[in-house]
């Protein structure tokens, strides 16, 4: 039977893609490039690959590496669905926050748009938060970091069902991340 197992080529064309409109970007609060998280979270979602079964693996894969480029560049869902298909570009798009709406409400949102998607997207957005979970920015306040494990909670409580294997990270994640000071 045909799986739709991902491969390096499909890799690598949306990894170059993301490369090229992230170019000049950096991971915030250092001065790596951006790529680096993006590297990162599709990682997360290579290992979750080895254990979740029936996924759609270039579609995950893919979303991974371009989750930002419509809310971070100039890359708009028309370029992202001329390149990489109507899926992917639902995908990012339900993974991008919609910046008209006041801040408070735009994870709500987004979460909402995502649990409209394949679960593979929700597990793209279990990746990010799991990756973005590392040791925060040391110019953050206690207070930013509290609420950023919030809604992280928040995430995992919304999309944990997708994928026991990035809920359990997801979660070992969040009960760390306050012993970073
Ligand atoms: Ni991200």
């Amino acid at each position: 039977m045909t799986q739709d197992k991902w491969s390096q080529d499909s890799y690598i064309k949306a990894y170059k893609f993301a490369a090229n409109v992230h170019r000049g970007q950096m991971v915030p609060g250092t001065d790596i490039p951006y790529i680096m998280h993006l590297s990162f979270v599709s990682m997360e979602i290579i290992a979750a690959l080895n254990t979740e079964q029936g996924c759609n693996e270039n579609l995950a894969v893919q979303c991974a590496l371009l989750h930002d480029v419509v809310e971070d560049t100039d890359v708009t869902y028309q370029q992202v669905m001329d390149e990489f298909g109507s899926a992917v570009a639902e995908g990012v798009l339900a993974l991008s926050k919609d910046k008209t709406l006041p801040k408070p409400m735009q994870l709500g949102d987004s979460l909402r748009r995502i649990r409209q998607q394949p679960p593979e997207i929700w597990m793209v957005k279990m990746a990010d938060r799991i990756t973005n979970l590392q040791p925060p920015p040391s110019y953050w306040t206690k207070d930013k970091i509290e609420r950023y494990q919030a809604k992280a909670v928040e995430i995992l409580n919304a999309l944990g069902e997708a994928s026991n294997f990035l809920a359990s990270r997801l979660r070992e994640k969040i009960n760390t991340y306050n012993s970073h000071e």
